[in-house]
């Protein structure tokens, strides 16, 4: 899958950009602040997933001029040309696939498929679970689309318990236990299923990132229970589990007025030398974690859909060693990368000053 046109007007300081991509390595270049990681974050937004700066969207309308948004893509996957159009004035928004509208920018999720690769990614290994799950969640849902319905759905009937939990009357759980337990094994058992495919992706990577000099293991902490990931072998099983410890833990989350068991307790445990990343790594470690993460990403999801992702660096080589840099530059070859930095690499880069296209 590659870009073929991007055309950016009114997304924070971006001004009447246009941008054709070639189908292999671009890069897009200029000072600090010019708005070179506006472009990847706008482009991003094509997706279908929220903000990679988990910004919200009311910091993306310009913060001096009153002016719509409007970001549009002509891609082009294994089959066809496509394009999507996003546009927003603050009071209306419409986005359009191939010129048919569509209900929400969510909805939009799995036609244009991007891994994006940012400084701020060592949060994946070094911040809070909701960071990990959030990263299985989208890579999941990539080759998965109608995963993040099963999402909405759990999170959905897990609202409806907390708020039962939290009222002073004593109506039994069971209605909404019986749901979440369905919902949940089936959550459970993707992200079981995922994660035992990364685990191998990633060690790969990152044994190679490392010349073979360190090893990587990611592990699947349950929610459920520590015994989950191991115990649940299929749906039903699963689901019997969680079901299980909804009931065992009951009166705990009665007394705490909220649900302490499922899959939004989930976290990841990566393994860097055997020894756990965020107690032990480095810096550097925990960015190459990272990275293998990413870069596996990208890997797992052409496994599965055959298709190769747009892969999207922000201003990644600077803060890389020069072996991790050369990696990253021969890694996924035949993928279309578009990189940001602000060094100028060639005579091909896009050069952003001040929100504008220098020419
Ligand atoms: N809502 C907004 N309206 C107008 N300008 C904005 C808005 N949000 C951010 N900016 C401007 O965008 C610029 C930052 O853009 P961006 O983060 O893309 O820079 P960058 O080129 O990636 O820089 P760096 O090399 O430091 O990463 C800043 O000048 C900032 O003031
Ligand atoms: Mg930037």
């Amino acid at each position: 899958m590659y870009i073929k046109n991007l055309k950016i007007n009114g997304f924070r300081n971006l001004r009447d950009i246009e941008i054709n991509f070639g189908e292999n390595t671009n890069f897009i270049t200029g000072e600090n602040g010019q708005g070179k990681t506006n472009i990847l974050e706008a482009l991003w937004l094509l997706t279908g997933v929220k903000s990679f700066r988990r910004a919200k969207e009311s910091a993306f309308f310009c913060n001096t001029e009153n002016l719509p948004i409007e970001i549009t893509a002509l891609f082009e996957n294994s089959q066809r040309t496509q394009e999507i159009l996003l546009k927003n004035d603050g009071k209306k928004r419409e986005t359009t696939l191939n010129g048919v509208a569509i209900e929400s920018q969510s909805k939009l999720f799995g036609n244009l498929l991007c891994v994006v690769f940012s400084p701020s990614d060592i949060e994946i290994a070094t911040g809070s679970p909701d960071l990990r799950r959030g990263f299985l969640d989208i890579a999941i849902s990539q080759i998965k689309p109608s995963y993040v319905q099963g999402l909405i759905r759990y999170n959905h009937i897990l609202k409806q318990r907390n708020a039962c939990l939290k009222s002073d009357s004593i109506i039994d759980t069971e209605i909404w236990d019986n749901q979440l337990d369905a919902v949940g094994a089936s959550i459970a058992l993707y992200r079981k299923t995922y994660i035992n495919a990364l685990n191998k992706t990633a060690a790969e990577i990152y044994a190679a990132l490392t010349g073979k000099k360190e090893t990587f293991e990611a592990v699947y902490q349950s929610g459920v229970s520590r015994k989950f990931a191991e115990l649940a072998g299929d749906t039903g099983s699963a689901r019997a589990i969680f079901y299980y410890y909804l009931k065992k833990n009951s009166d705990r989350d009665r007394q705490y007025g909220f649900t302490s068991t499922g899959i939004h307790r989930d976290d990841l445990k990566f393994l860097i030398n055997g020894k756990e990343a965020n107690l032990y790594a480095s810096q550097g470690q925990n960015r190459s974690a990272a990275l293998a993460l990413k870069l596996s990403q990208a890997q797992l999801l052409y496994e599965e859909t055959n298709e190769k992702a747009v892969v999207l660096l922000d201003d990644v080589f600077s803060e890389l060693d020069e072996t991790r840099r050369n990696f990253l530059k021969e890694s996924l070859p035949g993928y279309q990368k578009i990189i940001t930095g602000t060094d100028k690499q060639s005579y091909a880069d896009t050069i952003i000053k001040s929100g504008r296209i220098e020419i």
